[in-house]
């Protein structure tokens, strides 16, 4: 194997759940509405951000546009975004084949077809969007992080040159705020803060209270590895085709195989808490490992054998996640009654199908994702990022020093603030969505002159 041989970028995740159960105690009522309505929609734990330096300024005035570039990972992705959320010019070059023969992401190769591609990928860009060079759109936005630094930079670095050969607003993005906040972008109407977001990627897996834009309360986060990491992983052991994430082959594959194939632990299933494990607790991922070895040669050939690991393997981790979504569902008080799937994970049809949907008191519990393609890095999530900011006046001075390959996002919970949880502010006054109104919602606005390079 490759010494440089990497699995994904350090990227990000969440997750999130619903409603009510029990009886709201007073004083968590007022904790929770102090959390729900008090606190500032923008900036909050923003401050945190600690980015280099800073820009002031007036939010711009809409409709705007906005050039998004993302090379935070193995995909160079670029777009130009209206402020109302329409898509006007998309281009995404995949460097999947390129990092299939070492069975993983090389960060020298990606950085040198990040290099290779943004030239060309800004140009059809700006061309699908009806432009002719960046001096036409409003502000430049691009991924900092986190993600393989070498990669950030040739985004960055280009993000940079282009704000300022041109005079325009600069923003600094968060890879996986981005994610998060393209459910506000999938959606009419967007939903309103806060809300529940379960992120899943191939760094990442949290569960987040959002409650606006750079203000996200992690409720739970893995303890070893991410969901698409382990997507990987197993996709790795039945020699799928991992390239550019093993997540579509393993989950094609199981489509095929029986659930119940090969008995897998469901890991943490007694465990009072928010928190993920697919490697080490009950040992999901080492129990698939096992399955596999003491197989006889025989049955590893076998299309049943290997369908029915992936098909088991799913399961069980799709189950986890389930429990997971589910305690908080019943726990979580204040709150949102919006559930937001985010991250590459979430492109994954049987995730989207399983996920919880009707709250326990009978009222809806409104699950929101994106359409799968815009669930993997893109460059829209980041220019529609940007606009939110944006129109909140939140812009960075251009800055290449903004790169940074670790950036957890948001804050854990603290002593004091476990008022989103167990709480319920509107208990006894379930809201109602006229029949007609779908549980789940599967978006619809974007799409204009989308397309790949290739
Ligand atoms: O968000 P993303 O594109 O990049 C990161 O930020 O990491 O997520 C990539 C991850 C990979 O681990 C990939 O295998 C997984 O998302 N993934 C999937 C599916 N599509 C992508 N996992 C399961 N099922 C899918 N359909
Ligand atoms: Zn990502």
């Amino acid at each position: 194997m490759h010494p440089l041989l990497s699995l994904r970028a350090s990227l990000l995740l969440v997750g999130s759940a619903v409603p009510l159960a029990r009886p709201p105690r007073a004083s968590a009522v007022r904790a929770c509405a102090r959390a729900a309505v008090g606190r500032p929609k923008a900036v909050g734990w923003d401050g945190a951000r600690g980015l280099a330096r800073r820009a002031g300024g007036a939010p711009l005035r809409e409709p705007f546009t906005v050039l998004g570039i993302e090379t935070s990972c193995d995909d160079t992705g670029v777009a130009v975004v209206r402020s109302d959320g329409e898509i006007l010019g998309e281009a995404i070059a995949s460097q999947a084949e390129l990092h299939e023969a070492w069975g993983g992401v090389v960060p020298g190769i990606a950085r040198d077809a990040h290099r290779d591609a943004l030239g060309g990928a800004v140009e059809l860009a700006l061309r699908r969007a009806g432009l002719s060079s960046a001096a036409e759109v409003d502000a430049v936005a691009v991924t900092v992080g986190p993600g393989l630094e070498i990669c950030l930079r040739v985004g960055c670095e280009e993000a940079v040159r282009l704000a300022t050969a041109h005079g325009k607003a600069f923003v600094a993005v968060h890879h996986l705020e981005a994610h998060v906040l393209m459910a506000r972008l999938a959606c009419h109407p967007p939903p309103p803060f806060p809300f529940l977001t379960l992120l899943t990627s191939g760094g990442h897996c949290q569960l987040l209270l959002t409650r606006g834009i750079g203000d996200h309360q992690v409720i739970g986060s893995t303890l070893d590895d991410a969901l698409g990491e382990a997507y990987d992983k197993v996709a790795r052991l039945l020699e799928l085709p991992v390239g550019g994430g093993g997540g579509p082959a393993l989950e094609s594959l199981a489509r095929e195989g029986d659930p119940s194939a090969t008995p897998l632990p469901v890991p943490m299933r007694n465990k009072p808490s928010f928190d993920f494990s697919l490697a080490y607790h009950r040992r999901l991922k080492t129990a698939v490992r096992l399955a596999v070895e003491r197989a006889s040669e025989e049955e590893r050939a076998s299309p049943a054998f290997r369908a029915g690991v992936a098909a088991s393997f799913q399961n069980a981790a799709l189950r986890h996640l389930e429990m997971r979504l589910t305690r908080a569902r019943d726990s979580l008080g204040c709150a949102p009654d919006t559930l937001v799937l985010s991250g590459g994970v979430a492109a994954n049809a049987e995730l989207r199908r399983r996920t919880p949907s009707p709250r326990d008191d009978g009222a809806p519990w409104r699950m929101v994702v994106p359409p799968p393609r815009l669930c993997t890095d893109n460059g829209v999530m980041v220019a529609w990022a940007a606009a939110e900011r944006l129109k909140l006046g939140l812009t960075d001075a251009p800055d290449v020093e903004h790169v940074r390959a670790r950036w957890p996002l948001g804050r854990p919970l603290q002593g004091g603030e476990e008022a989103p949880l167990r709480v319920s502010a509107n208990r006894n006054q379930p809201r109602r969505r006229p029949a007609s109104e779908p549980g789940a919602v599967e978006p619809t606005r974007p799409k204009t002159n989308a397309g790949s390079t290739s």
